[in-house]
């Protein structure tokens, strides 16, 4: 969707603290290699999804996962994951707890069973949870929720709301000091209820959930590459995204939720779920909130508000966006296969142009 409000005293160049992504999917193997390089360009830190096949489980698993990623970084990169566990029915509060203890994870993922990709290890009812949501409670360890219900007479458009009713609000009722990142969320209903909620809720928001709405899923066509879950919504959701990610409120903060798929993954009858922006991340969000007037909240949204959240420091070093074109390529090799990303083909508005002198 191309807004065409501009702030016409922007500065053509804007230096800010390097971001953060507190929600990517990096993946494994040879596909990670390639999409790592991605993130770990614009980011000091990320929290990388667990849920691979198998799913990262455990202490043990996150350990593992964690030492791919840092083998797997470009020369050079001081990347930092950041790992989440992704519980089941049957995840032990010892092991999340010691797993918190040690720093080898920062949170708890929690998906709902056959919500999205490879979650059907996931869980099929919260109340199998308590033990482990008691614990994370007591010792200040974030949930990270992926908001949907799965039940197949609620239409898909209203997972994320019926979630809000029937799910977090009772769980924060029985873990009130929890921490929760309600993730990716792409309605006004849950941009509403994370404001309303205690400081200690907060939610990320996706690029592609402040530019693009459903229709933009069928414009002129089926869209593949613009599907990912949970689904875009109507246009007035996406404008109530954009006012709250602009707001300057510390309770919403960066996440993309890059999920690359190889292009016959995608391009498929049976399509996945997944939208690969970590190659435009930054341009995307600049644009953004260049197009709201909110340029100087830009910095507090990407760099600021997540780390406080998480208790973590700010990022010493500073990176330089500039207004000047971006062209996105078609497609971007990943291990043996190809993945289309996000704004595949176009010219964006702005360019992420590095780590600025520090001087
Ligand atoms: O679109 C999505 N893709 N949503 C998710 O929740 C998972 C992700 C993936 O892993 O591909
Ligand atoms: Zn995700």
């Amino acid at each position: 969707m191309a807004e065409q409000r501009f702030d016409d005293t922007a500065p053509a160049s804007l230096v800010i603290r390097q971001p953060d992504d507190w929600h990517v999917h990096l993946r494994d193997g040879a596909m990670m290699t390639q999409v790592l390089a991605h993130t770990a360009r614009q980011f000091a830190r990320a929290i990388v999804m667990p849920n691979l096949t198998p799913p990262v489980t455990t202490t043990q698993l996150a350990n593992g996962y964690r030492e791919r990623i840092l083998a797997a970084l470009p020369p050079g990169s001081t990347f930092e994951p950041l790992m989440a566990i992704y519980l089941t029915d049957h995840s032990q509060p010892d092991d999340i707890a010691e797993a918190f203890a040690r720093g080898v994870a920062v949170a708890c993922k929690l998906y709902p069973a056959h919500a999205t990709t490879n979650s059907a290890a996931g869980v099929t009812d919260i109340r199998h949870c308590h033990a482990v949501l008691e614990r994370m409670e007591r010792i200040g360890m974030p949930l990270l929720v992926h908001g949907e219900v799965t039940r197949r007479e609620v239409d898909i458009f209203d997972r994320e709301a019926v979630f809000i009713d029937e799910v977090l609000a009772p769980a924060l009722r029985d873990f009130p000091a929890l921490k929760v990142v309600f993730e990716h969320i792409t309605t006004a209903d849950a941009a509403n209820f994370v404001r309303d909620a205690p400081a200690h809720v907060a939610a990320t928001i996706t690029p592609h959930h402040l530019e693009i709405n459903r229709t933009s899923l069928f414009e002129g066509g089926i869209r593949p590459h613009l599907y990912c879950l949970p689904v875009a919504k109507r246009e007035s959701h996406r404008l109530a995204l954009r006012r709250a990610a602009t707001s300057g409120s510390a309770k919403f903060f960066l996440g993309t939720d890059s999920a690359p798929h190889a292009i016959g993954a995608k391009e498929s009858a049976c399509g996945c779920a997944g939208i690969f922006n970590a190659p435009v991340a930054m341009e995307c969000y600049a644009s953004v909130f260049e197009e709201e007037g909110a340029l100087g909240r830009l910095e507090g949204f990407a760099s600021e508000h997540g780390p406080a959240f998480y208790g973590l420091p700010l990022n010493p070093r500073r990176i330089r966006l500039e207004r000047r074109a971006m062209e996105v390529p078609a497609t971007i090799a990943a291990g043996d296969a190809r993945i289309v990303p996000y704004h595949a083909g176009a010219s964006l508005r702005w360019s992420f142009a590095g780590l600025a002198d520090q001087a």
